[in-house]
């Protein structure tokens, strides 16, 4: 898709699914070093070096044109985290539907290591129309625990339909949402699959 169709995507459905920031092979290896904890380090030493390793992608292209022309003035990368998530990981805070607080204009770009026809935990997210429905009626609480897996009822009584985006990632695809503005959860990977990501947080400078 040309740079200006993604930036118009980006502007309009404040979501965006970009093939290819980080080659196939080099998330491979990526998930190989995280597993066999290359050089006896740490897992918390392997989520650095991989967080390390992903970050120069988002200064190839296209990516790199992308982002500045959003953020015009430049970004900042506020926060990153490594996730190698399993179906067990049933405490991960991410799994029931929320928005994230900050910086209008913020974006969260997650790099899919390996993909999501591999392990089925991709990443929801619901259109910015129904996600300030959804907030107005007090579905999308901070609190961890008032959070819900299912908003399906609540859709129902605000008379919109309760189907939900998920790209189809790719290893080394990225996903890039605005997590303020549209309501969104992450799927725990299949039984007997892991789910590995990284995830940034950008914004404006
Ligand atoms: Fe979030």
């Amino acid at each position: 898709m040309p740079l200006n169709e993604q930036l118009t995507q980006l502007e309009t459905h404040l979501s965006l699914h970009i093939p290819n920031v980080v080659p196939t092979l080099f998330c491979e290896t990526l998930i190989h070093y995280y597993e066999e904890k290359a050089f006896d380090k740490s897992d918390t030493d392997s989520a650095e070096f991989i967080l390390t390793e992903c970050m120069p992608w988002l200064s190839e292209e296209p990516l790199n044109s992308l982002l500045k022309v959003y953020f015009n003035n430049g970004y900042q990368i506020i926060g990153s985290v490594f996730d190698a998530l399993t179906p067990e990981d049933k405490d991960y805070l991410s799994t029931t539907w929320h928005l994230d607080y900050g910086v209008n204009r913020s974006l969260k770009l997650f790099i899919y290591l390996n993909s999501v026809e591999e392990h089925q935990g991709n990443t929801l997210i619901i259109d910015q129309y129904r996600s300030e429905l959804l907030r107005d009626a007090g579905a999308l609480p901070l609190d961890l625990d008032k959070r819900k897996e299912d908003l399906s009822s609540e859709m129902q009584s605000l008379g919109v339909s309760n189907e939900a985006l998920g790209y189809d990632l790719k290893a080394g695809d990225a996903l890039l949402f605005s997590p303020f503005l549209l309501a969104h959860r992450c799927l725990l990977p299949a039984p007997g699959q892991k789910r590995y990501t990284v995830c940034f947080t950008l914004i404006p400078s």
